[in-house]
């Protein structure tokens, strides 16, 4: 048995230049889908695997990240003159109460790993977790991150949340090599960032969820700049697991890659279709739109 993860860090110090020129102003973790920005996604997911301490690492340009998270008075007024019960609500319910929110600069992007070890003052020495926000991951059941945490708390082990990918997508990619899985999990021995199809030690790629022990900042600390001059996640995991068991976790649900175009658009559709209200409504324009545009038979 390990301690319970209690705080989340969420590392959104990124330039996000796949978005450009949306954001110029808006960061990339402010883009919705549906309604909601995809930083309240990660934060409820970090929620429901029970922290109560959220950590964003952020830079000088993001204050709408901050701005979300703080109290909008005057808002919050006007919508209860209005009665606007069920929007009131909404606006106050982005962090609910005994949640807190800390905000800690990132002066420079100097990368992932840079950007976890700039929150280590807040984390001390415990177990905790790290959420891309824009790997939004879609389910039913629990969150990924509880199924990891539930894991961590009971092996001690560190966890990375990872899925298979295509061969010839290892490049975009960490990708581990891991002893065999007993259910979602399995150790792994080995860990290389972005390789090439033909050196790639598996398919097994890792995607934005963390469960990490405290001791990752020593390595965060000790580990030299690698490509790019950036301090990455990936070299400190692959010191790490040299000295304690580093688990790979095959995560329940669907991952969107909203990092980029496709996965943005893919999410969209997905949560659309899966909505109460909107879902009856969203086929309708999707077929309209495919047949507008003499779409007739999808390949
Ligand atoms: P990405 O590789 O997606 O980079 O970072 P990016 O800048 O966000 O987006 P592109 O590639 O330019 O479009 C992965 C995660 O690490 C964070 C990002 O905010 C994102 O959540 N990050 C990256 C930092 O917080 N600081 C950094 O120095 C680098």
């Amino acid at each position: 048995m390990s301690p319970r993860i209690r705080k989340a860090v969420f590392p959104v110090a990124g330039l996000g230049t796949r978005f450009l020129p949306a954001t110029k102003t808006v960061p990339k973790e402010m883009l919705p889908i549906i309604d909601r920005p995809l930083i309240q996604y990660a934060v409820d997911e970090a929620i429901e695997a029970g922290c109560d301490t959220l950590v964003f690492v952020t830079n000088r340009y993001k204050h709408a990240v901050a701005d979300y998270f703080d109290k909008a008075y005057e808002l919050e007024q006007k919508l209860e003159r209005a009665g606007k019960q069920e929007q009131l609500e909404l606006v106050r319910n982005v962090l609910p109460k005994g949640v807190r929110a800390v905000f800690v600069t990132q002066a420079e992007a100097l990368g992932l790993g840079h950007a976890v070890l700039c929150a280590k003052p807040v984390i001390g020495d415990e177990p905790f977790a790290v959420i891309l926000p824009d790997d939004l991951i879609w389910n039913h059941g629990d969150g990924a991150l509880k199924q990891m945490a539930d894991a961590a708390e009971a092996t001690g082990a560190s966890m990375i949340a990872v899925q298979d990918v295509p061969r010839e997508a290892t490049g975009s990619y960490g990708i581990v090599a891991t002893e065999s899985f007993d259910k979602r999990q399995g150790r792994i021995s080995a860990i290389v960032e972005k390789p090439r199809s033909e050196d790639a030690p598996s398919t097994l790629a890792v995607v934005g969820r963390y469960v990490l022990n405290p001791r990752i900042f020593h390595w965060l600390e000790t580990t030299a700049p690698g490509a790019g001059g950036e301090i990455q996640l990936t070299d400190a995991i692959a010191a790490l697991l040299k000295e304690e068991a580093v688990n790979a976790f095959r995560f329940q649900g669907t991952r969107f890659d909203c990092g980029t175009h496709l996965g943005l658009i893919e999410a969209t559709i997905r949560y659309a279709l899966d909505h109460e209200k909107l879902s009856d409504a969203a086929q309708r324009l999707m077929q309209d739109a495919l047949k507008e545009l003499g779409v007739t038979e999808l390949e």
